[in-house]
């Protein structure tokens, strides 16, 4: 079934490469430029979005064996990832039951967290192993005291956390099916090459570039070139759209080589050209697969609000369909990887951030997106959404959305 949608798409975008022509979004669409300057606007997004809505906190390959561990804070919420004995993963809050002192650090293998402060234990399960003098400290029941679990849900390579404890969503019915075509890269055995963090501009700011390909030949000129093209098709998901230009051409597998899809037999074509653009996974997360001298690689960037309406941090993991074996393989990968630093940090963010500053003057009202930007105006429709919705009606949401997609 989503193989099939892989080749519907590519059909879809074959046409309109050969006729010169893109879908077009049914108007311009304007924005209150204060949806990113608002320091209330950007609590409530924070609130009603990042604390309530599955984020992909890493990929698979970043908690590769039992025991690997990651611990992280996300919109100030202290996080714990471990990769259990049975192969599950597992997502807590990284809080001491005892006092709240996070009981781990950074990322490792570990079976067991032992709490800095007082020295209580925990099972990388989440349950209370041992209290410090327990016979000077008192009786508690250890079960009522295991930490705090999140719901968690690992498909298609990649870790989705609710950062609520008590949500009713179901992470699967959040995903709309996108998981399935997602499943399509083989994430689950890719590897880690590397990963770092970017200072970017306010995290819808950022988000937007990631939905856009009009901008790619002005504001890239000097990185991708200047006759790249600018057009995008937008395929849509629930909330989640992969964005990939029309075009007869594709890479080829494992080369840099371009072929004419439409000179082919759909069965020849490869799995590259069914996967090109980007995809991304609202509300932060971008993936876009390249092939350099390193092999076939993807960069999988992760946004966050910052600690001001104005800032986000993006961490960008490279991962790899296969760990490089050589010196030649291992520079490729890390020049391609370098590069992507450039083309974000000193193109994307470096505009975002001067937007920013710009639009916090006050003196514009509101920012458009046009009919080759629908990518923009579906994730800012779906943002108003969610936020203005209440809890009780995010499960149904998205069972709504559920149901509509089946029925397409
Ligand atoms: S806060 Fe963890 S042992 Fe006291
Ligand atoms: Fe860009």
């Amino acid at each position: 079934m989503s193989r099939s949608q892989l080749y519907e798409m590519t059909r879809s975008l074959i046409a309109h490469g050969k006729a010169k022509t893109m879908e077009l979004a049914d108007r311009v669409v304007s924005i209150p430029a204060s949806a990113y300057t608002d320091p209330e606007q950007f609590e409530i997004e924070k609130a009603k979005i990042f604390k309530r809505m599955p984020l992909m906190l890493a990929p698979s390959c970043e908690l590769s064996k039992p025991g690997d561990f990651k611990a992280m804070t996300v919109v100030g919420v202290p996080v714990l990832l471990t990769r259990q004995k049975d192969g599950s993963v597992a997502a807590f809050l990284n809080m001491c039951t005892h006092r709240g002192n996070p009981v781990a650090q950074g990322s490792g293998n570990a079976s067991r967290f032992v709490c800095g402060y007082h020295g209580w234990m925990f099972k990388n399960d989440g349950d209370l192993l041992g209290v410090a003098s327990p016979g000077d400290f008192g009786a508690i029941n250890k079960a009522e005291h295991c930490l705090t679990k999140f719901p968690v849900l690992e498909r298609a390579g990649l870790i989705w956390v609710i950062l609520d404890p008590h949500s009713t969503l179901d992470i699967k019915d959040f995903l709309c099916g996108y998981d399935d075509l997602l499943e399509h890269f083989g994430f689950a055995n890719w590897t880690l090459f590397d990963s770092r963090q970017l200072e970017g501009p306010n995290w819808k700011t950022a988000y937007d570039g990631y939905l856009d390909f009009y901008h790619l030949p002005v504001l890239h000129a000097n990185t991708f070139g200047s006759d790249f093209f600018n057009r995008a098709n937008y395929f849509a998901w629930g909330p989640h759209q992969r964005l990939s230009s029309p075009s007869v051409n594709a890479q080829k597998t494992g080369s840099t080589e371009t072929v004419d899809l439409s000179k082919m037999r759909e069965e020849d074509w490869p799995i590259d050209a069914l996967l090109q653009g980007v995809w991304t996974i609202f509300p932060h997360i971008s993936i876009a697969s390249f092939y350099g001298g390193g092999g076939r690689g993807a960069m999988i960037s992760q946004l966050f609000p910052g600690n001001t309406v104005g800032e986000s941090v993006t961490t960008q993991f490279y991962v790899m369909e296969h760990a490089p074996d050589t010196d030649a393989v291992r520079q490729g990968a890390r020049d391609q990887f370098d590069f992507l630093k450039i083309v974000v940090r000193d193109e994307d963010y470096t505009t975002g951030k001067r937007q920013h500053e710009a639009l916090q003057s006050g003196l514009m009202d509101h920012v458009l997106f046009g009919r080759n930007e629908g990518g923009g105006q579906v994730f800012h429709q779906w943002v108003d959404r969610l936020t203005q919705a209440s809890d009780d009606d995010l499960p149904l949401i998205f069972a709504k959305q559920k149901i509509a997609e089946a029925a397409e």
